[in-house]
């Protein structure tokens, strides 16, 4: 399996998905602050990822103090956790992950631990984060493989595969899942401007799987569905609001209308840690807006004027409505979602991290 992150003694290495796939680089982050810029920069990202990501950062952070007292200890750690919390704004996993460690720590000094088993403890809860995410993946790849038609032609948008998870992935994972099923399964991978997740990545993966992978730019979904050569589309998730309104990569919305337009089943795929039965609906969600440079360039080549204004939103929201089911490591959820996702935290109160 692909290794997207892991934890060493002293460093989380991580391999550079800014570079893929013309190298194959791993970056080493040796403090907190180190990892916290490698998630702003997109070294690693991808919901899932970023949440481990983050949890091994603050994991190595508070294993670095020189602190000798829990309440030092306790000041250190929640620093970390704030230049955590400040490097994207809509993947909810990242808060979910911060919010574990957090638990963790409180239950380890409200028991009286030492400031080396404390240290552990998020050690042990930050690879419980990430064997989780792997573990989440290949079970929502089981049950999403059950939507999948035995010879199918599936679009999808960004990556969420897994370089954007511990593992496996996502809407990767539903169509390794299926492969693994033994379905016949062709991918049309959307190349995602601007950062080409698509194209570099989703493509780069699948085609290492041996799975058979077709790149089309963003433009070009219409024309494809509308020549009936899409059986479904399964996509990933940063955010799900308590309604299922869904923020994923800018340009998902767009593929969803079009996926109704041709009476295509748009699935999403996510774990139960993407879901935010904080945030009531997708108007709430915060969209992340990152720098100009990502559409002005690619690479070092600049492709438009100096002196136009760019709008460069990472994410768009696709209403509930347009979403034929939510695939998770639970089963899969059906409108109407204000129900159906809150009966699945109800049932796995408990067995919940
Ligand atoms: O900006 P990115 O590359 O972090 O955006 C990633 C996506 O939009 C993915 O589809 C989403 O995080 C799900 S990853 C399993």
């Amino acid at each position: 399996m692909l290794p997207t992150i892991a934890r060493e003694a002293d460093t989380v290495v991580m391999i550079d998905q800014r570079k893929l796939p013309a190298q194959e680089i791993y970056v080493r982050c040796k403090t907190a602050p180190e990892v916290a810029r490698a998630i702003k920069t997109m070294v690693i990202r991808g919901a899932p990822a970023i949440g481990v990501a983050a949890a091994m950062g603050i994991a190595l952070g508070v294993r670095r103090s020189k602190s000798t007292g829990t309440q030092k200890l306790a000041a250190e750690f929640h620093k970390i956790c704030e230049l955590m919390a400040a490097t994207r704004p809509t993947a909810v996993n990242l808060f979910w992950a911060i919010e574990r460690m957090k638990r963790a720590f409180a239950e380890s000094a409200q028991a009286g631990q030492s400031v080396d088993q404390i240290k552990d403890r998020l050690d042990a809860e930050a690879q419980a984060i990430h064997d989780e995410d792997v573990a989440s993946c290949r079970a929502m790849g089981a049950y999403g493989a059950e939507v999948v038609p035995a010879d199918a032609r599936i679009l999808t948008h960004c990556n969420a595969g897994a370089l954007a998870t511990a593992g496996y992935g996502t809407a990767l994972g539903v169509i390794r899942g299926a492969v693994e099923k033994g379905k016949r399964v062709a991918v049309f991978a959307d190349e995602t401007r601007p950062f080409l997740q698509g194209a570099r990545l989703t493509a780069w993966e699948l085609v290492r799987d041996g799975i058979d992978t077709t790149i089309i730019t963003d433009n070009m979904s219409g024309a494809l569905m509308r020549q009936g050569r899409v059986d479904l589309v399964v996509v990933g998730a940063d955010r799900i609001a308590a309604n299922g309104d869904t923020a994923n990569k800018i340009g998902t919305y767009g593929v969803a209308v079009l996926a109704r337009q041709h009476d295509i089943p748009f699935y999403v795929a996510a774990p139960l840690s993407t879901i935010d039965l904080d945030t009531p609906d997708g108007r709430h969600i915060p969209i992340e807006e990152r720098s100009a440079r990502e559409v002005t360039h690619v690479g070092s080549s600049q492709l438009a004027p100096a002196g136009a204004r760019i709008w460069n939103p990472a994410f768009d929201v696709t209403p509930h409505e347009l979403i034929a089911g939510i695939i998770t490591e639970r089963g899969i959820f059906r409108a109407p979602y204000t129900e159906s996702l809150k009966r699945a935290f109800e049932q796995h109160a408990g067995t919940l991290g």
